[in-house]
């Protein structure tokens, strides 16, 4: 879900409805806009896609008017349904709100609101701090700033929010507390959005509102930030942004999963470069070099994550057991939140996520530190909330990510991991000196086995024909390629909405087994290095039970090929990296299945890419 507001000299409409565009990537099921023009405060809100909104609006409102706020919405409370979509008026029609988030206490304050005699149109928490700030301001006469202000202290939840007062028309009041907001600051103008993308053509600053932060925006003046609990002004940072509109755009491919599927090469380079000295046999690393003892003394790591993120997690696991003997934990960041975990300061915690906003990933990370425990984050997006709370981090680089179904974002995140496991090892002696140097030469080579292994397109467009009508698929793998076999099926589920299930190889027999006959298509990653014959015996059990063999191979592999219905091949490497190679082509699979099946690839349906709730 995301945010887009504007106040300033321009017309309103044109920049809200294209922020909205851009926000699309982050997934949502409604969209609405409202605006003012000088006179009349209107809205327009429909369920479905922002492009259902622009035909819906255009008919129903005229689009004049220099201040606006508009809204994806991804439900939580109540239905997507256009009754439920955002903007929110108040009950006088005098206040609108936009809002990401939940209100977790809305019940009680909905309650006591109906009993002082509003009234509710919608099912939505939204609705209710709407009024709530309304009720504020007309029992206690003051400003909207205010108002929000102490309307938002009687709230338990998360938000980020935009309220417009069309009394008062001059501002606009935006406040977060564990949802993202930004605000561009332009020449006498200002936006206000989820992330800096809807703004990026017309300014390069931003400020980032910090959690607990809240800001009136004021027209022809300047941009104040107050705490939220305790009323004190904050200086706010103005940050130039290194983010351009060529990144953020699709640049000739089709969908932006498909682009950022072929920018792997680039992305992971652009990870590793300037920390890797290949040919020195060096990584620099400011955040674990800075930290190393702490880290390198760390009696257990614990990885916390969610979805692709959550798997990248699981390989890392493997070469931080491997390379840096340090016993390693991987959590679903949810459960691990919420389950009482044994937590001692000689723990290193890591948390990794490509958007830095996931609201678990995020409560789990403030539990660790609270038990004293180190924090690490792995993010993507460069200030994000979570690589703002962690002690110490390293950024993965990746660019900005779009398409909702994760990517480069999983093998750049690998690509890091690799690199601190490296490093720790080295460190502590765990692994030799040629091995280290060994290990560096060929990750400098991935990026040209990555490219290679994308030429198998065609080939896997193939495949994915023959097998997008299933109903259901099996991914297997062992050893570092369990996670990727988790990670395929979980590609596939997502855009495709085909059931589909990773496990281990050699866990098949316990049960998945049972499923197998000639309908059923199994990916099997059978990569030479990496327990390749007890591979082959597992894909030998499939066949003799009709299964249909689709094989990630090693290149110029002949066993499998005799067993396979089809082969697909990438190039050799060592083990630990052989995930950021036989990855590729699953996420091909996927996404050419996908197209065929006429899905919404970059936003597939009741998906977000970034979850800010829990
Ligand atoms: C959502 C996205 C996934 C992502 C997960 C974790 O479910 O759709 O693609 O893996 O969140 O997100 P994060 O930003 O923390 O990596």
């Amino acid at each position: 879900c995301g945010i887009v507001g504007y106040i300033g000299h321009r017309e309103a409409y044109p920049i809200v409805l294209k922020g909205l565009q851009r926000l699309e990537y982050r997934g949502y099921d409604s969209a609405g806009i409202a605006l003012f023009d000088g006179s009349e405060l209107k809205m327009s809100k429909t369920k479905g896609k922002v492009a259902d909104l622009k035909a819906r609006l255009e008919s129903e409102i005229s689009t004049n008017g220099t201040v606006g706020i508009g809204h994806t919405r991804w439900a939580t409370h109540g239905e997507p349904n256009d009754v439920n979509s955002h903007p929110h008026y108040s009950n006088s029609g005098d206040l609108v709100i936009i809002h990401n988030g939940i209100i977790e206490n809305y019940d009680a304050l909905k309650k006591e609101l109906k009993k002082r005699g509003y009234t509710f149109k919608s099912d939505t928490d939204t609705e209710v701090l709407v009024n709530l700030i309304e009720d504020v301001i007309k029992k206690e006469g003051v400003k909207l700033g205010k108002a929000v202000q102490i309307a938002l202290n009687q709230t338990v939840g998360a938000y980020a929010i935009a309220v417009f007062n069309k009394t008062k028309p001059d501002e606009i009041v935006v406040a977060r507390l564990g949802s993202p907001l930004a605000i561009g600051v332009g020449e006498d103008e200002f936006f206000v959005a989820s992330d800096a993308s809807p703004f990026i053509e017309f300014t390069n600053n931003a400020i980032y509102l910090e959690d607990g932060e809240m800001a009136v925006v004021r027209r022809h003046k300047d941009v104040r930030v107050r705490k939220i609990k305790d009323d004190s002004l904050v200086d706010p940072y103005i940050q130039e942004l290194q983010l351009n509109l060529e990144q953020i755009e699709k640049g000739g491919y089709e969908h932006f999963m498909l682009k950022e599927i072929h920018e792997q090469p680039s992305a992971i380079s652009d990870t590793y470069r300037g920390r890797m000295l290949a040919d020195k046999g060096i990584i620099r690393m400011a955040g674990v070099d800075d930290n190393m003892e702490r880290i390198a003394n760390a009696k257990r790591i614990i990885i916390v994550a969610c979805g692709t993120s959550w798997h990248a997690g699981l390989v890392a696991e493997y070469i931080f057991e491997d390379i840096a003997r340090i016993p390693v934990e991987v959590e679903y960041a949810s459960e691990f939140r919420y389950r009482n975990p044994v937590i001692t300061e000689n723990d290193v915690v890591i948390a990794i996520s490509q958007s830095g906003e996931t609201a678990d990933t995020m409560a789990a990370i403030k539990l660790a530190k609270e038990k004293g425990a180190f924090a690490f984050g792995v993010c993507n997006v460069v200030g994000s909330s979570i690589s703002r709370e962690t002690h110490a981090g390293a950024y993965t680089h990746a660019g900005p990510e779009i398409g909702v179904a994760s990517t480069k974002a999983f093998t750049t995140q690998i690509t890091v991991l690799t690199l601190m496991a490296l490093k720790l090892g080295k460190f502590k002696g765990t692994i030799s000196n040629s091995e280290f140097q060994f290990h560096l030469q060929e990750m400098d080579r991935i990026p040209e086995k990555v490219k290679e292994a994308l030429k198998s397109d065609e080939l896997i467009q193939e495949i994915a024909f023959k097998y997008k009508d299933a109903p259901n698929c099996l991914y297997l793998g062992r050893g570092y390629n369990f996670p990727v076999a988790l990670e395929g099926a979980l590609k596939l589920k997502e855009i495709s909405y085909i059931h589909a299930e990773g496990y281990p190889a050699a866990e098949m027999k316990h049960g998945p087994i049972a499923l197998i006959d000639e309908q059923m298509p199994v990916v099997v990653i059978a990569t030479k290095k990496g327990h390749y014959e007890k591979v082959v015996s597992n894909i030998q059990e499939i066949k003799s039970r009709k299964g249909k063999i689709i094989a990630v191979v090693t290149k110029g592999d002949e066993e499998v090929r005799e067993l396979a219905d089809y082969v697909i091949e990438v190039p050799e490497t060592i083990e630990s990296l052989t995930p950021l190679l036989t990855t590729i082509p699953l996420q091909l699979l996927s996404y050419h299945i996908a197209v065929m099946l006429g899905k919404n690839v970059d936003q597939p349906r009741n998906l977000a890419k970034s979850v800010t709730v829990e």
